[in-house]
């Protein structure tokens, strides 16, 4: 029997590992999988709504490392890690997307000398005052495995001169958990709780340091959600890191009715509300996708993004943090100029299962 652990700490882990988790299962008898949680996110909002809307088991361990610096996060999380890994000594360990639970626990397994497979491969923005980028860069780089999700993956790992047989193009496996759920999405009542119209508003999110941490960024993008209000109704469920900072720069002065701030939301009701909203402002990276899987229009709020594919054959609108852009291409886009959109080879819901067929032949 082979012992695989997969990881996740923050929000946009768990709807990555819980498709691979259940495709596992079809490998019972030969892989048993085990799920880490190192606790990078930890509030109610931010982690165990998702293990229950993702019909995820309990972690089998929870590293609870919470908040601190880059170097501290982590720290914390690759010394509780090696404990982990002394006790079970995995054959594989899984480690998804970009975040700090991504690369520490990447480092700590390949200094034991422990096969390691980074799903989300070879995506880079080419801006290293992004810890996501640093983190993508470095665990690409020490992983034996790279599970890639769209071409500029592919392109990006041979151009760094990546060993061909270590990269598979399996599609991506977000996507997996959004076409699993989009039915249960179909027939939430959240659009009802804001007394929202399907079409009639606009969806936003923020929590990039290089906009949230940044007063005159941040002013600018709420300026502009404030005036895009004035003529669609604004949904704005705001990140805790975003909401310290609203308050600490005073920028809550700002908001004046025409946006309707609420808590983070669950997975099944950010769904319904994406699918529903006649547009999207966000700089994150999962809903740059989900987004384009979707064909709902998506302005970004920053200058570079390592899912090009979004832009090319998606609506995804890249646009900075500038005032005047983000309010004039939402206008634009509210009065009827849409960009025209495809979904991205193998975004099919079936990456999770290609991953495990794979890792099952060569572990
Ligand atoms: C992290 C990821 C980012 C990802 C994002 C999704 C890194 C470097 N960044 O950013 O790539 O897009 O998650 O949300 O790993 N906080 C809480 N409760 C929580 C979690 C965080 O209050 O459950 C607050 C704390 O004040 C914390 C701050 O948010 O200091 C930032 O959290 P952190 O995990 O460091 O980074 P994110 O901004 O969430």
């Amino acid at each position: 029997m082979k012992k695989i652990i997969s990881v996740v700490g923050a929000r946009p882990n768990f709807m990555k590992v819980a498709p691979l988790h259940k495709a596992f299962q079809n490998y019972k008898n030969e892989i048993k999988h085990i799920i880490c949680h190192t606790g990078q996110h930890y509030d109610e909002k931010m982690s165990k709504i998702f293990f229950e809307e993702l019909e995820m088991p309990e972690p089998d361990f929870y590293l609870g490392v919470g908040s601190g610096s880059h170097a501290e996060q982590t720290a914390k999380i690759m010394i509780e890690f090696e404990k982990i890994l002394l006790k079970e000594n995995p054959d594989l360990v899984v480690v998804v997307g970009d975040v700090n639970s991504t690369i520490a626990c990447a480092l700590t397994a390949a200094k034991l000398n422990i096969k390691t497979a980074h799903i989300e491969a070879g995506l880079r923005s080419f801006d290293r005052q992004m810890p996501e980028e640093i983190n993508r860069i470095l665990t690409d780089s020490i992983s034996d495995f790279l599970f890639v999700s769209e071409k500029s993956g592919l392109e990006n790992l041979h151009r760094e001169g990546v060993d061909p047989k270590k990269i598979f193009f399996v599609g991506n496996i977000m996507i997996d958990s959004l076409v699993a759920h989009i039915a249960k999405a179909d027939n939430s009542d959240i659009l009802n709780q804001f007394n929202l119209n399907p079409g009639e508003y606009v969806l936003a999110t923020l929590h990039r340091p290089s906009n949230v941490d940044n007063q005159e960024n941040l002013t600018q993008i709420i300026d502009a959600l404030e005036e895009i209000g004035s003529i669609k109704k604004v949904l704005f469920p705001v990140h805790p890191r975003t909401k310290n900072n609203i308050y600490k720069f005073g920028i809550n002065n700002r908001i004046n009715g025409n946006i309707i701030l609420t808590e983070p939301l669950g997975y099944i009701e950010f769904l319904s509300l994406i699918k529903n909203s006649a547009l999207i402002i966000t700089d994150s990276g999962g809903i740059q996708e989900e987004s384009t899987f979707l064909g709902v229009q998506c302005i970004t709020a920053r200058s570079n993004t390592e899912r090009p594919i979004t832009v090319e054959v998606g609506a995804n609108h890249l646009l900075g943090s500038n005032y005047e852009k983000i309010k004039n291409t939402a206008i634009d886009i509210l009065n009827g100029k849409k960009k025209k959109c495809s979904i991205p080879a193998l975004w099919d819901g079936k990456t999770a299962e290609r991953i495990a067929t794979i890792i099952a032949k060569k572990i």
